[in-house]
């Protein structure tokens, strides 16, 4: 795919609406991740350089369509202006009249960030009359938001058709990152794919096992995979009605030539508690109450021997419980490996989704990865193979 960036646009002067991310985690009115904000600062950066007036459109959490007070975008104002160290003026819708003025009012290399656009029902119908009233403000339109890419909206979509649109500078990251990881990688190319249900990364498990080289399957769904070959879980999570879904997957991989890392031994206790006695165990000796909670030491090995043979590294979800130590143990161990790797230029090692960043900045190894995705369900959509409509549309 090819798109128009920031660097084939004439900027002085221009009216930019710029699509950001900035949907950050909150808790008690402070912000608790600031790493979507930074991640709009690249572009803002740029299109301030270059002398263009900068008018931010964003969502802030589900508001269906009407007006929230608690999900208004002005509560972010303070954190976004910090850092993206200039003051960000903000107005009270992203269309009409407070809208107008206050991008009337804007200055060459000044930021303006508008209202929720998620108050209104067009934005979420792609309706186009919305997207004509959000275009009303702008010369040309910036899509930096690869996180809401999976969402054909008003902002993300319709607008891209409106006014000459260009990727942003985190948008351009990340796809590049993404072909770097699936698209065009260096191989072998090896996956981890874990998290609680295998429900969920059907499609996901089913495209890439026809593209990868190696997949290993951790987490909560590997029972799944486990109890669909006869093996007792025990008390352990599994979603034993897709045995036959998993038995399918196994097949496609074997036909595919994708050699599939299902665990080999597991760590297990009779109840998820920090620091509750656990014990390795193989695959033939769990009992009714056994919950297998984390990857075991033999199947970590050849993890890591794996990784260790492979060019490239595509990471959704952690291997266990992570969050509750001992469980974090495989997670911890094997992204300590992937970002040494990344690190010394051996691996090319991307990872995303909300679980998978969380873990990699539990561990304190986010920044030795090659790339980290700030995208949640988009990475996870673009890994099923899905065309995302916020990319599309700046494509054409
Ligand atoms: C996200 O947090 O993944 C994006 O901001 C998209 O939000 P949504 O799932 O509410 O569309």
């Amino acid at each position: 795919m090819t798109f128009k960036t920031l660097d084939d646009a004439d900027l002085k002067g221009q009216r930019a609406l710029v699509r950001v991310d900035i949907n950050v985690p909150m808790a008690d009115g402070q912000v608790t991740d600031d790493t979507r904000l930074a991640a709009a600062k690249p572009t803002v950066d740029k299109l301030r350089a270059a002398g263009a007036r900068v008018i931010l459109l964003a969502h802030f959490d589900r508001p269906k369509g009407k007006r929230v007070p608690e999900m208004s975008l002005a509560q972010v104002v303070e954190p976004l202006s910090q850092v993206l160290g200039v003051k960000v003026a903000f107005a009270q819708d992203c269309v009409g009249e407070a809208a107008d003025k206050a991008v009337a009012a804007l200055g060459d290399g000044e930021v303006l960030l508008l209202e929720n656009v998620r108050f209104h029902p067009g934005e979420e119908k792609n309706d186009i009359d919305f997207a004509k009233a959000l275009a009303a403000n702008g010369d040309l339109y910036v899509n930096d938001a690869f996180s809401v890419a999976h969402r054909a909206h008003a902002s993300t979509e319709a607008l891209a058709r409106l006014l000459p649109a260009y990727a942003g500078e985190q948008m351009r990251l990340e796809l590049q990152a993404l072909d770097a990881a699936l698209g065009s990688p260096k191989r072998p190319v090896l996956g981890i794919v874990g998290g609680a249900k295998v429900s969920t990364k059907l499609d996901l498990l089913n495209n890439l096992v026809g593209k990868l080289d190696a997949l290993a399957i951790g987490g909560g769904m590997a029972n799944t995979f486990l109890a669909a070959q006869g093996i007792d879980v025990g008390g352990s999570l599994c979603e034993h009605d897709l045995g036959e879904e998993a038995r399918q997957i196994i097949a496609a991989a074997e036909k595919a030539g994708c050699q599939l890392l299902l665990p080999i031994d597991v760590v297990t206790a009779v109840e998820v508690a920090p620091g509750v006695a656990s014990r390795v165990q193989g695959l033939d000796s769990l009992g009714p109450d056994d919950k297998i909670l984390d990857a075991g030491p033999e199947t970590l090995a050849r993890l890591i021997a794996t990784m260790d043979a492979a060019s490239t590294l595509i990471w959704n979800g952690p291997l266990g419980v992570f969050e509750v130590p001992p469980f974090d143990k495989a997670t911890v161990s094997a992204a300590k490996r992937a970002a040494e790797r990344a690190k010394s230029g051996q691996l090319v090692a991307v990872a995303g989704g909300g679980d998978t960043v969380a873990a990699l900045n539990a561990v304190g190894c986010a920044d030795d990865f090659t790339f980290v995705s700030t995208a949640g369900g988009a990475f996870l959509e673009w890994m099923e193979g899905k065309t995302l409509p916020g990319v599309a549309a700046l494509s054409q």
